[in-house]
């Protein structure tokens, strides 16, 4: 490793949030690391790194490597020649694997922003025990998904007695739009229900399963809730999942744990009509041709302007229970969380595996196995709160507008 040419290199810094990632870098990498964009089109790459040069004059220099997805031996090159490859090429279904094949090999650390549950188990399958044999810490979802919801129950179950079971019930509240890559990855996921079961499936079969200790997630029902101070709905995206993993992996939470993911919604008509809403475009999406139209909603590449993500914002609000104890904590931004914050968060996971004191993990790992309390330092020191709560605020009626 301490020969490799690069601390990080960012594949797909061509795209929407690739280039906010390579814009975060660009401000924040320390003097001294030495980084690389990566992507398909070099004439794309050089006019990233102009716009990159006038944010850090320091960027003119870097270097441009071209790789393709299609063409394995270029995504070795870029595997062998850096310590922690961050990828933005999504959807990672899609275009995913070859690289993490690459660095499972080499031996590279690797973080990625999918969401794709199919995507994560098949990786699982395929190349976790390679991956731990090579050294490799495969860090998948280190952006929106899911970092607020594994570092904040992983902050949560801190705060609990780690001899007792403990029940986390997780609220998420935001407000942003979806870019051409997130769009076209949701529906290419959503078309693909009963294949991601079936390798969801072969993942619970192959794993191994902590010894004297139960961790399961639980689907929760929708109600109103005082915590959240909300209508909430279950949420069956991969956030469970992950938070799970890590339970496993650590004693911290208790001999007994379960988690519950919901949505949480002020009223009670925006509940209703987003089931409906999820379920409308849940069936439609069934459809190949419908699903070709949705994606034309957004194309690759595109994604909101920095007006609209001026208005983002999330709060990630935890209840933890266990026999003896009950604490409410919050992970919250006022920043854009799939863009802005993602590119904050995905840059700073790659900076703590690059550069931090981290416990020894190799293989697929969660964000909270590989990194837990350097990674929170981190995004506490970017601007995302982690904290404790005495009792639950109450929500404010709508967000103010700026
Ligand atoms: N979970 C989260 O929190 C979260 C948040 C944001 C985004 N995401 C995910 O991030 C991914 C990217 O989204 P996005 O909107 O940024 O997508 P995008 O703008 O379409 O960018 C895709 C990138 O992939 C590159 N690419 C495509 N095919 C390639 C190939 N064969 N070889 C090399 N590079 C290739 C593109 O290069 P060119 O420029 O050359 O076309 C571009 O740089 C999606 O999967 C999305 O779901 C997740």
């Amino acid at each position: 490793m301490a020969e490799r040419r690069f601390d990080i290199v960012l594949f797909g810094a061509t795209g929407f949030t690739g280039g906010l990632t390579a814009e975060y870098l660009a401000r924040n990498v320390p003097a001294q690391a030495r980084w690389a964009l990566a992507g398909r089109n070099r004439a794309k790459l050089e006019a990233v790194r102009e716009r990159l040069a006038a944010i850090n004059p320091s960027c003119a220099d870097l270097e441009l490597l071209t790789a393709d997805v299609s063409q394995p031996e270029t995504l070795k090159s870029v595997a062998e020649s850096t310590r922690v490859v961050i990828t933005t090429v999504g959807p990672y279904l899609a275009y995913g694997e070859p690289l993490v094949a690459a660095c499972a090999a080499a031996g590279t650390d690797y973080v990625d922003l999918t969401g794709e549950p199919e995507f994560v188990d098949k990786m699982y399958l395929r190349y976790h025990q390679k991956a731990k044999e090579s050294g490799a810490r495969l860090v998948h979802a280190c952006g929106f998904d899911s970092i607020p919801y594994d570092l904040g129950v992983y902050f949560t179950v801190k705060q609990l007695p780690s001899d007792q079971p403990i029940h986390v019930d997780g609220f998420i509240r935001a407000g942003g739009r979806p870019s051409g890559g997130t769009l076209a990855s949701a529906l290419g996921a959503m078309g693909r229900l009963r294949q991601a079961q079936a390798v969801a499936k072969a993942r619970r079969r192959a794993e191994e399963k902590p010894r004297d200790r139960s961790v399961r997630p639980v689907a929760g029902k929708p109600h109103r809730s005082s915590v959240a101070q909300a209508w909430v709905l279950p949420m069956p995206t991969i956030d469970p999942q992950i938070v799970t993993r890590s339970a496993a992996a650590l004693d911290e939470y208790g001999p007994r744990f379960t988690y519950s993911h919901y949505a949480a919604m002020k009223r009670l008509p925006t509940a209703v009509g987003t089931v409906a809403g999820v379920a409308v475009v849940g069936t439609l999406a069934q459809v190949p041709q419908i699903r070709k139209l949705l994606g034309n909603l957004q194309k690759p590449g595109e994604g909101p302007d920095p007006q609209t993500r001026a208005k983002g914002w999330f709060t990630a609000r935890f209840h933890g229970t266990s026999a003896g104890r009950s604490v409410i904590t919050e992970v919250s931004s006022d920043g854009d969380p799939g863009y802005d914050e993602t590119a904050k968060m995905l840059s700073e996971s790659a900076m703590c595996l690059a550069f931090d004191e981290l416990p020894s993990t190799a293989g697929q790992v969660t964000t909270a196995v590989a990194m837990g309390d350097a990674l929170i330092e981190r995004l506490r020191k970017a601007g995302i709160s982690f904290t404790m709560l005495e009792k639950p605020p109450t929500y404010p009626p709508s967000r103010p507008r700026r």
